[in-house]
């Protein structure tokens, strides 16, 4: 047992650093074979590569009872005319939702919108999209990228918000700066989400998973509902959800519990039916690999399940698990 749980953090830290090489990245995407295999191995975690994929998972998941968060999948676009299409399609996004009058919202990151090109084509991308999202009343939830981008995004979103009650944005609780950033979002109305933070970071920047972690993370919270904010608890930890239920903060109002879609379905369910707010967060898109990458590498045992899904001859549903 000892020896598998070391092979699987290995086989997680290579994943880590194979999952940033690009070379790696369009070996896959021109093998069709490993490509289909991944892909399999991917529907696990993502609907699928088009809209239509997002909004029916969507729809099943509204109907028993979850509400839902969508994100096209996309990161550190380059290219202008790739900014402007990412820009397009989560305009459809949202127009399609917007259509469904249901509770959902549209996550996105602001380096699929043009923040690797200029800070400004991001802020007036999300401009776009907020006042797009508000005719339809929908919320915009804005991710967090790796530690170098904290500080652009956040000046992003402090003007936009300032505009546009309708975006939130996400913080990592593993960094060292959150609470500050946190405190001065205080004149920021939107909602917060907090997670413990993807990527991997420095010791200087970044509390590696441990206790301290989970306790800054509960703090955050709590601090994020005194201040006012609606707060999103994204997390699949049943301890720190334990205890925030136990600290009382799940019932503060506004307070939701967010999981990513495919990711410990039986809790979702058991917390949904204890009568608190569950929304599921799902993803389409083309770009799967890296996030595929990301959840196997935050809990190495699905490894295992990523081999399975690739051997098996049927499509992986993740929405039957939901009840
Ligand atoms: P942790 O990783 O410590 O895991 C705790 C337990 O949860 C594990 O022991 C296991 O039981 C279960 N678990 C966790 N991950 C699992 C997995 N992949 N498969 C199966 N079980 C798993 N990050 C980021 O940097 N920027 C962002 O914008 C976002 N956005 C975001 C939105 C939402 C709705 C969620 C839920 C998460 C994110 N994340 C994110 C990801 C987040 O930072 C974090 O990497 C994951 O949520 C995993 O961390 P946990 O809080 O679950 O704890």
């Amino acid at each position: 047992m000892h020896d598998n749980k070391e092979w699987e953090q290995q086989a997680a830290d290579a994943l880590k650093s194979v999952a940033r090489r690009m070379e790696i990245k369009a070996y896959v995407e021109q093998s069709p074979l490993l490509y289909g295999l991944l892909k399999k191995a991917a529907l696990q975690y993502v609907t699928g590569e088009s809209r239509i994929d997002g909004l029916e998972a969507g729809q099943r998941l509204t109907a028993k009872g979850y509400a839902i968060s969508l994100e096209y999948i996309g990161e550190n676009t380059v290219n202008a005319e790739e900014c402007e299409a990412a820009v397009l399609e989560i305009t459809a996004l949202i127009d399609d939702l917007g259509k469904q009058g249901e509770s959902a919202r549209v996550s996105f990151d602001l380096s699929h919108i043009g923040l690797m090109l200029d800070t400004g084509l991001a802020y007036t991308n999300l401009i776009k999209l907020a006042a797009r999202a508000l005719e339809t009343e929908l919320e915009l939830f804005i991710s967090m990228e790796e530690s170098a981008k904290t500080e652009q995004i956040l000046e992003v979103y402090k003007r936009a918000a300032s505009r546009y009650p309708n975006i939130g944005i996400t913080l990592q609780a593993h960094l060292h700066r959150t609470p500050d950033d946190l405190a001065a979002l205080s004149a920021s109305p939107g909602r917060i989400r907090i997670v413990k933070g993807a990527y991997q970071e420095s010791d200087e920047v970044a509390i590696p998973r441990s206790e301290s972690l989970n306790e800054g993370y509960l703090q955050l919270v709590g601090q994020a509902l005194g201040d006012g904010h609606r707060v999103s608890v994204a997390t699949h930890d049943e301890r720190i959800i334990r205890e925030a239920i136990q600290r009382g903060l799940l019932t503060v109002h506004g307070a939701k519990l967010e999981m990513l879609y495919g990711i410990r379905p039986e809790l979702g369910s058991k917390l949904k039916s204890a009568g608190y707010p569950v929304q599921i967060y799902l993803t389409y898109g083309h770009e799967w690999y890296l996030y595929l990458c990301h959840r196997i590498a935050e809990y190495p045992p699905n490894l295992y399940r990523a081999v399975a899904n690739m051997a098996d001859s049927q499509r992986v549903d993740p929405v039957e698990a939901y009840e």
